[in-house]
């Protein structure tokens, strides 16, 4: 199913009648397209649900292209990153194509998915505008964290598996929270995962988001675990390169405190809360889709 999504994002692509810009298409990296799965399982695979799909993963690879040029990435999915090949100009402008052409589709859809995803789209701005001003300092702040990352990721997944729940006639509030669930702990294993697992897994560099300014959970949580001494040493820590000794002392705190462990079962809290929601709506193949991002590793 998932294959017409890519075919109508292709159509969508071959409308601009701009080879160029199909070159571009051609160059990403295709993702796990967790946010056209999740339309497809809750609505099923009318052209409208494929549409809606395919609207949602062109303006999410719309966000992608132009985070990588703020957080100035050279690599996406084990891939260079647009910006890296092309250059910034570039990749916001394809950026800019791809969400445009995204909303001008999405008018054809029904007004009220049209309004969720839109709203979403501003959410998503706002999260990633918070995401760039909490990494100008050395935030320690859990609840303002969970509210950037609510903003920046969650919102496109919750509005995905509330406008499938709209265009099937369902009953939208189980799958609202699924979503928002599934998108909270979507990022909060992405910000644990840049630091257990390699870059040569991740297809990013590892380790990065603090390089990058950004106090994840696992970093809050530590931070107030810390002595005094080492509170100052992760501080001055904040923003730098890290070098191995760095990262290995970093590593080995977070071990001593099992800060990771922590992180992870709050995750786990919102990832149950999905799994029981879909269960009791007899949606299995949504509360598996829960339970393999909570084992995923990469
Ligand atoms: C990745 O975060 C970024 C997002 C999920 C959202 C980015 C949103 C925008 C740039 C707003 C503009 C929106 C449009 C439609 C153009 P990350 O940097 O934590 O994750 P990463 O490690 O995968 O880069
Ligand atoms: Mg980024």
């Amino acid at each position: 199913m998932l294959n017409s999504v890519e075919r109508q994002i292709i159509h969508y692509i071959k409308d601009l009648n701009e080879p160029e810009i199909l070159n571009l298409y051609n160059k990403l990296a295709k993702g796990k397209r967790l946010r056209a799965k999740l339309i497809l399982k809750i609505a099923g695979n009318s052209l409208r649900v494929i549409k809606t799909a395919s609207i949602v993963e062109m303006i999410h690879g719309a966000s992608l292209l132009h985070d990588d040029v703020i957080d100035d990435s050279d690599m996406r999915r084990n891939r260079p990153s647009i910006n890296s090949i092309y250059g910034n100009k570039t990749a916001i402008m394809f950026g800019d194509i791809l969400y445009s052409k995204g909303f001008y589709e999405l008018n054809d859809i029904d007004k009220r998915v049209s309004k969720v995803i839109s709203n979403a789209v501003v959410q998503l701005s706002l999260g990633e505008l918070a995401d760039v001003s909490l990494s100008e300092e050395f935030n320690t702040d859990r609840d303002r964290y969970l509210k950037m990352i609510y903003q920046k990721t969650a919102s496109l997944i919750e509005a995905s598996a509330e406008s499938a729940s709209i265009l099937a006639g369902k009953d939208s509030i189980p799958y609202k929270i699924y979503g928002r669930n599934l998108g909270l702990a979507f990022q909060m294993i992405d910000d644990i995962l840049d630091i257990t697992v390699d870059s040569q897994t991740l297809g990013k560099p590892a380790m990065h988001d603090f390089f990058e300014g950004k106090t994840t959970l696992p970093y809050i949580y530590l931070y107030k675990e810390l002595d005094t001494d080492d509170k100052n040493r992760l501080k001055s820590l904040h923003s730098k390169r890290l070098n191995t000794k760095d990262e290995a002392w970093i590593k080995l705190k977070m071990k001593e405190y099992k800060i990771i462990e922590y992180s992870y079962n709050e995750a786990k809290k919102l990832i149950d809360e999905a799994i029981s929601l879909m269960e009791n709506a007899g949606e299995f193949a949504l509360s598996a889709i829960a339970k393999e991002m909570i084992e995923r590793d990469f």
